[in-house]
């Protein structure tokens, strides 16, 4: 999946604290490195109310590619191909805890869908993507960066797969958008990001230990949060996915 996300009908009544701000995750690396695997483990290890948490792909805020481009030629690995500010706005909203419309992408396609996924009261997020850390302004709504680190041919070959198997793709194409541009970007754009974050994982998802020490990280700094969250968890009502 892209992305999860859960619509909470009563959910500012529910809010105990509104001066309270979401958690928000960072979780780069280059691609098919285990970001997304990586990031279910954590919601699921954190074991709190799912309606409490959001993970977002940085993908949902690729720009629509126009129809007289060939997607052949280009380059989804440049930080040119997201729209940046809509991130922005979107991190913003979701930091204020208001009602957020967050796109989602059709990588068949390439383009956005016209439904959105709606989320509201959310209070931690798990942000992923290969250039979450590439601009600064964007770093600056994370409280913990993981950069997931995986070594390049089990992404490849992991890529291949899941290309073909879910992104619409074939052998040959994905062989050559990775030599052409997957490879030079990650070289360029995706791996210097590496220093800004607070934990690298090696492996990816196999790391249980690094990600179970990210998890009882993670419940420290929520401490009583997590506990609130669950509390209103138990008299919740009714709440629906959106998508
Ligand atoms: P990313 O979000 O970084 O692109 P994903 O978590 O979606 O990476 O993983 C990419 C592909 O590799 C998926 O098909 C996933 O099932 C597979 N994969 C990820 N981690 C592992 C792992 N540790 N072992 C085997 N397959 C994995
Ligand atoms: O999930 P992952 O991190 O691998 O997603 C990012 C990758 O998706 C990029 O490396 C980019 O090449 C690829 N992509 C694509 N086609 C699109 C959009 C993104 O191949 N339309």
């Amino acid at each position: 999946l892209p992305n999860i996300g859960i619509h909470h009908e009563h959910s500012q009544e529910l809010r105990l604290n509104q001066s309270q701000l979401p958690f928000i995750i960072g979780v780069a690396g280059g691609t098919a490195s285990g970001k997304t695997s990586v990031c279910h483990i954590i919601v699921r290890d954190l074991g709190i109310d799912q309606h409490r948490v959001a993970m977002i792909s940085q993908d949902c805020f690729y720009k629509s590619l126009d129809h007289t481009v060939d997607p052949k030629t280009y380059n989804f690995d440049h930080p040119d191909a997201f729209d940046w500010e809509l991130m922005e706005v979107t991190l913003k909203d979701l930091r204020e805890g208001k009602p957020t419309k967050v796109p989602i992408y059709d990588y068949v396609t390439h383009s956005r869908s016209t439904e959105y996924t709606s989320l509201c009261a959310i209070d931690i997020i798990l942000f992923e993507g290969i250039l979450v850390f590439y601009e600064q302004k964007i770093m600056e709504y994370m409280h913990m960066k993981i950069f997931v680190d995986t070594d390049a041919d089990l992404r490849l070959s992991r890529r291949i797969l899941r290309d073909i198997k879910s992104r619409g793709r074939d052998l040959t194409s994905v062989l050559t958008q990775y030599q052409t541009f997957v490879k030079p970007a990650f070289d360029d754009y995706v791996l210097p990001t590496k220093k800004s974050a607070d934990v690298i994982i090696p492996r990816g998802a196999d790391n249980t230990v690094a990600i179970d020490l990210i998890v009882q990280h993670i419940k420290s700094k929520l401490g009583g949060k997590t506990k609130k969250i669950q509390l209103k968890a138990n008299g919740a009502g009714s709440s629906r996915p959106t998508t």
